[in-house]
This record gives structure tokens, C-alpha cells and sequence, in this order.
């Protein structure tokens, strides 16, 4: 008789771990499967956590020279960089037993293998020895996740031509390296690799960098890219790939001109696709789409098959860990019996160059095309005492709210910890605020959010009080 639970879930990264935990919590019995040992799958073992490890990491490195501008005269840094690889990996270990512990105290049994739907309610799991076992549930979430796209006729080599996973772990700072997309990952480690002394070129096929967020503060994130050393092409299309000796050699075409490239190293940071082959799909019967190989789920996450549900990257929206943990934690509340939402208007995202970029809900393009009257309002951080005091002075917030009812519709933030301060316009647009609302908080002075409050003023009033 195979093992039977309330609660099978197939992956344990944010979605996943964040689904058993909440389950086991709410008194499911719970297993999830991983085909790692270690939890938290690609977020915390080769994405968002090392990846900021390093991004805080070399940032540090990169403030040496700018701190004279304080009065502080500190030599010049030098580069341990097996000591900031080993400090990142430390971080991983620590935070994935972390995750270990939650299950061991909510009692989530955790299963290491490949797990795959074999009928209904029944999952085989192949263990890391090659053995094979069966467990059964009632329920089945699939949470498995994501793995990164490779261009046609460009594959992965693990050494030359990599993914983000190598990138996180190069053993010497690359000479030149040549990063082929210019979004979130191509900016993040194209930027951590360039501050610890790469040429680093960013070849992007599209006429400019982060296509999806608002094009005006992209625009200025790459000037600002630009000014710290980072090298763009834009409307650049790479078509092939060539490795000879210790060198690679990008063909790419720009408006019509084939265009070489060389360097040692070639990031491919073209996006990612559902890692939904493999997991029994097809034999279970449950629907996903042939082209983007999306799961199709309603909206209580369930797919067409009854018991089976699917969470994270594996089904429509931004690929982004705390959506899946969203996901992951309003699934396990309902299962148990619980009421629970996910509110996709106010899911924010950050791009962790320096200054940081973080932005929730609609950008001006999004309401010029939905036909939306709307209002701006924008503070720049020049203008900001705190920003000065810290000597961070790049950068915006640009807020725009409904031109009749003033209610925030997005909130765009290009400067200093712009990933912390965007937190308050979520709670403010979570509780459907408007700019005046936020003009009429009183933020703490001097503080970064006072930025907030003053863009605010722009939209609400027509003026910030500074400005
Ligand atoms: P992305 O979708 O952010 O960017 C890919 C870029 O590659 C696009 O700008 C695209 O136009 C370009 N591209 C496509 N084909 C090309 C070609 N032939 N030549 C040149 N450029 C080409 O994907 P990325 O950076 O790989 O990240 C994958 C996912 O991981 C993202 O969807 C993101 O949600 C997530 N992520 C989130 C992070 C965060 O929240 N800070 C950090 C890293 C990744």
C-alpha cells in the first residue's frame, strides 16, 4: 500500500515549501517531494538568494571608490573572490536547513526524488539511488517550477555559454563577458560581474531593456548602467554562437548589419519556461498549453483534472517567487477549509540594480493602451535630505493615479532601496488608496519614503512641497 496524504505537492521551492508549511500548519498531512536535498529550489538555491548575496556583495566592493566622497580614505579594495562565492553559498545553507527545520517541527514529511502523476491521486517518486516508490493524496499540487530558455540553435554549455546558474559561480571574474538579454537576470549578474571588474556588453533584441516595466525608468536605468560601465546593444538579435579555444564569438544582427561579438563568457538571460515536462502531464490528462507549456488552472488553482492543482511559475502571471508563495499559501488556506485570495494587481517587482528599480501595478504604457485618463506625479531623489545624506541621489518616484477618482494605479520607484520602500505603496493600493491618501501620511524625516509622500503630492495637489 503506497504512503497516503491529505497534501502531495510536487516541488519544494517558494511555492512549494510555502504550500506544505501553511497545510501542515492548518493540520493537513502533508509530504513534498524535491528532487534536491536541499529546499527551496531555484529561488534559494541558484536564483534570488545568491543571486543578491552577490549583488550586495559586490555592491560593497563597488562603494570603496565612492567613499571618499565621505571623508573616508580606505585604500584601494581588493577582491577575495572565493570568499564572496563561499559567503553566498554559506547564505543558501543556512536558509535551506531553515526550511528544513519548518517541515521537521509542522511535520511535513519530505520526500527526496522526482515525483510524477501516475494516476489519479497517485504520484511516483524516484528517489536519488534510482528507487522508485508510490505515494498517494487527496490533494496534488504541482509546484515545480521553472528552468531557463536557450535561443534556437544555442544551447547551454555549463562553461562558456551559461545560464544564471554558472553565473553565480564563476571561479575568476570574466574578462569580457556577453550577457544576450537585457532583463531581470541579464541586468542583476550582468551588474555584480561588471562591479568586480568585467566588460560586460548587453546584446537585447527588443529597441529597450526591461520590456515589460515602465519604459521612461527603464530608459533611466540604463543610463545609469550605461554611466557605471555596462555597455548596451539594443534592437540586437543573436542568432549564433561559435566557441573556439577559451573564446566565444556571438553573431548577431542590428537593424539589417550582421554584427560580431567576443568574450569569454556568454550569459544566456532570455527568460524561462514551466518545467511542467516529465511530471505526467499527459497521463494524468491535465491541460496545459502546447506553446508556452503553461498548466491551465481556474481560479482556485485546480486544473481541469479534479484533486490536481498547480501553483507558481508553472502557470500564467510574473515569474516571481513571493507570487508563487502567494499562491502557495492562499491554496494551502483553501484546502484546509479557509478563505483565501491572491491579489494580482498588487504583486510588485524589483530589479536589484544599483540604484534598485521596483514598481507595483500599471505603468504609462499599460494605461495609455487600456485608454485610462491618469494623473502623475514624480519626486526626484536629488531632492530628498536623506538620499543626500547617504550620498544617493539617483533616481525617481513616479506615481500615477486615476484622473477622476485619484485612486494609485502604479507606483514606480528607480533609487535607493527602492525593494523596501515599494512595500508601502502595495499596503496603500492593496486597501485601494489614493495619491492623496498618501500625500496626507506622515512619512518620518528624514527618511527615503518622504520621496514617496512628496511624488504623491504631485499627483494629488499638481505639486510636491519640495519641488
Ligand atoms: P526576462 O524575460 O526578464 O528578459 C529576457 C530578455 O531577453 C528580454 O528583454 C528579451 O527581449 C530578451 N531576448 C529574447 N530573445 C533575445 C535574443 N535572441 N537576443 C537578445 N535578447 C533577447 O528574462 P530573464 O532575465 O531570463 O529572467 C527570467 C525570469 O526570472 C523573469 O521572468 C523574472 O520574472 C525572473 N527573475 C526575477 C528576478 C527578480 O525578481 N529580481 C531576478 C531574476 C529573474
Amino acid at each position: 500500500m503506497p504512503d497516503t496524504y491529505g497534501l502531495l505537492i510536487l516541488g519544494g521551492g517558494p511555492g512549494g515549501y510555502v504550500c506544505a508549511i501553511r497545510a501542515a500548519q492548518l493540520g493537513l498531512k502533508v509530504a513534498c517531494i524535491d528532487k534536491r536535498a536541499a529546499l527551496g529550489g531555484t529561488c534559494l538555491n541558484i536564483g534570488c538568494i545568491p543571486s543578491k548575496a552577490l549583488l550586495d556583495s559586490s555592491e560593497r566592493y563597488a562603494e570603496m571608490s565612492r567613499l571618499e566622497r565621505h571623508g573616508i580614505i580606505a585604500g584601494p579594495a581588493k577582491l577575495d573572490l572565493a570568499k564572496m562565492l563561499a559567503r553566498k553559498n554559506k547564505i543558501v545553507d543556512d536558509l535551506t536547513k531553515g526550511i528544513a527545520f519548518l517541515f521537521k517541527k509542522y511535520k511535513v514529511t519530505f520526500l527526496q526524488g522526482v515525483g510524477k502523476l501516475i494516476g489519479k491521486g497517485q504520484v511516483a517518486v524516484q528517489g536519488p539511488k534510482g528507487e522508485t516508490t508510490q505515494v498517494s493524496a487527496k490533494s496534488i499540487v504541482l509546484a515545480t517550477g521553472s528552468e531557463p530558455s536557450s535561443l534556437p540553435g544555442i544551447n547551454f554549455d555549463g562553461k562558456f555559454v551559461v545560464s544564471s546558474t554558472e553565473a553565480l559561480s564563476f571561479e575568476q571574474v570574466p574578462k569580457q563577458l556577453l550577457v544576450i538579454g537585457g532583463g531581470y537576470i541579464g541586468l542583476e549578474l550582468g551588474s555584480v560581474w561588471q562591479r568586480l571588474g568585467s566588460r560586460v556588453t548587453v546584446l537585447e533584441f527588443l529597441p529597450r531593456i526591461l520590456p515589460l516595466s515602465d519604459g521612461e525608468i527603464a530608459t533611466m536605468v540604463q543610463k545609469s548602467l550605461t554611466k557605471q560601465g555596462l555597455e548596451f546593444h539594443l534592437d540586437t538579435k543573436v542568432t549564433a554562437v561559435a566557441t573556439k579555444g577559451n573564446e566565444v564569438t556571438l553573431k548577431a544582427e542590428s537593424k539589417g548589419q550582421a554584427i560580431e561579438f567576443k568574450g569569454d563568457k556568454v550569459l544566456m538571460a532570455v527568460g524561462r519556461r514551466p518545467m511542467s515536462a516529465g511530471i505526467g502531464l499527459e497521463e494524468a490528462g491535465v491541460e496545459f498549453d502546447a506553446k508556452t507549456r503553461k498548466v491551465k488552472v481556474d481560479s482556485n488553482w485546480q486544473t481541469n483534472v479534479p484533486g490536481i492543482y498547480a501553483i507558481g511559475d508553472l502557470i500564467d502571471g510574473p515569474m516571481l517567487a513571493h507570487k508563487a508563495m502567494a499562491e502557495g499559501e492562499a491554496l494551502a488556506e483553501r484546502l484546509a477549509g479557509h478563505a483565501a485570495m491572491v491579489n494580482y494587481d498588487c504583486i510588485a517587482s524589483v530589479v536589484y540594480v544599483h540604484p534598485e528599480f521596483a514598481s507595483v501595478g500599471q505603468t504609462e504604457e499599460q494605461l495609455k493602451q487600456a485608454g485610462r485618463e491618469y494623473k502623475i506625479g514624480k519626486f526626484p531623489f536629488q531632492a530628498n535630505g536623506r538620499a543626500k545624506c547617504l550620498d544617493e541621489t539617483e533616481g525617481i518616484v513616479k506615481v500615477l493615479a486615476d484622473a477622476k477618482t485619484d485612486r494609485l494605479l502604479g507606483v514606480h520607484i528607480f533609487g535607493p532601496r527602492a525593494s523596501d520602500m515599494i512595500a508601502e505603496a502595495v499596503a496603500v493600493m492593496e486597501f485601494s488608496g489614493s495619491s492623496e491618501d498618501v500625500a496626507r501620511i506622515v512619512h518620518s524625516h528624514p527618511t527615503l519614503s518622504e520621496a514617496f509622500g512628496e511624488a504623491a503630492k504631485a499627483a494629488a495637489f499638481g505639486m510636491p512641497l519640495h519641488g
